[in-house]
């Protein structure tokens, strides 16, 4: 028999269990159980950020791709999708419009799209940097080399954000035909030993995917120990190879957000778009259960309905001005206060940085 009480409370006191022991638990879990689980989390998030939420503005600035992951809309098989680059002066429209709005840290995300060349994307860096040396801009372009990741962090990139969306090697090279499970790894780790501030992160609910697998994706995040963890249920597109398939439940998703609150509680966790996809509340319960990050959209509205990663994705008729306020009542609805400032992980503070003082 498995002892559910131990378990939980092993996890509050320790922030440790083994794949094992997750597995058991995401295996036995019933309604109650969860509501401890959700508790804990909620009060280890207290105890390292206490009540705020910090905001980031999110910039979806190109959808063209050049990966072919079976279950996103924007893969480069989809034809159906209208494809959009915004241009550098764009992005930093966008970055001004963000500013204006109170966001000191822009997420610049796009498909993996080559056109933004290294040196388009140092300029680029460059621009916002001088315009506004106090924010913090987190990249989210997925794969380069690594010499490439060294420009970017030079150039003032601060974060970097890849999922490394399944922790089991199977599934992921079922997924993601044009990638490989190996190279995903060692973009990550190149990015942490590069000084970036590392976002990783996974789906819930993929088809295919076991509770052990689930373990291994929070036994990964915890070797791994990113600033930044972002999860997320699985929604299918239908204009995708996963159409058909059954998506993951808000439920499975919030307890995968509770125990990695519990096992990395020291990293930031996102309340994620696809969330509050899935539930009209589905932010704010995520927010109840650890997550401490919201990442409003501010792409151009002309554009949004076409980042269409999933169905039905939320906030794509809205204007950046509609989602910077709709979020702030979200955030004080559900009893925490809104953050605009940089918003570093306790863990990156608590690393340090190397400064060189004069004599
Ligand atoms: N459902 C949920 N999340 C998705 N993502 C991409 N497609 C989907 C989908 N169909 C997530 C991936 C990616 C992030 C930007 O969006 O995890 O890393």
């Amino acid at each position: 028999m498995v002892n559910l009480h131990y378990l939980l409370e092993k996890a509050y006191q320790t922030n440790d269990l083994t794949k094992e022991e997750i597995t058991d638990l995401l295996e036995n879990i019933t309604h109650e159980e969860r509501e401890v689980l959700f508790n804990n989390a909620l009060k280890t998030k207290q105890v390292y950020y206490g009540n705020k939420v910090y905001l980031r503005g999110l910039v979806e600035f190109s959808n063209i791709c050049r990966q072919d992951c079976l279950y996103c809309g924007i893969r480069a098989s989809n034809t159906k999708v209208k494809r959009y680059r915004l241009t550098p002066q764009e992005i930093l429209d966008c970055c001004d419009q963000g500013y204006q709005l109170g966001y000191r840290t822009f997420v610049l995300q796009s498909g993996e799209d080559l056109w933004y060349t290294e040196g388009i994307l140092v300029a680029l860096l460059h621009a916002i940097k001088r315009r506004y040396p106090e924010v913090a801009i987190t990249l989210s372009i997925g794969e380069r080399g690594v010499e490439t990741y060294q420009s970017l962090i030079a150039a003032g990139a601060d974060r970097f954000l890849m999922r490394h969306e399944t922790a089991s090697k199977e599934l992921y090279e079922k997924l993601h035909p044009t990638m490989r499970f190996d190279n995903r790894r060692a973009c990550l780790t190149a990015l942490k030993n590069l000084g970036y501030q590392v976002g990783a992160g996974f789906m819930v609910g993929l088809p295919g995917q076991t509770f052990a697998d689930l373990a291994d994706d929070l036994r990964y995040l915890k070797e791994l120990r990113p600033d930044m963890i972002g999860i997320g249920p699985f929604i299918p597109h239908s204009e995708t190879p996963l159409g058909a398939e059954k998506g993951g439940t808000l439920e499975d998703a919030l307890v995968m957000v509770a125990l990695a609150r519990l096992l990395i509680p020291d990293s930031l966790i996102p309340a994620t778009t696809a969330l509050g996809t899935l539930h009209p509340q589905g932010r704010e319960l995520a927010l109840k259960v650890g997550a401490n990050v919201v990442m409003p959209i501010i792409t151009p509205t002309s554009v949004r309905k076409q980042y269409e990663l999933y169905e039905n994705k939320i906030c794509v008729d809205d204007h950046p001005e509609d989602c910077r306020f709709c979020i702030e009542r979200r955030i004080q609805s559900a009893g925490f206060e809104v953050d605009l400032g940089r918003g570093d992980s306790q863990q990156f503070i608590s690393r340090g940085i190397d400064i060189e003082l004069p004599d």
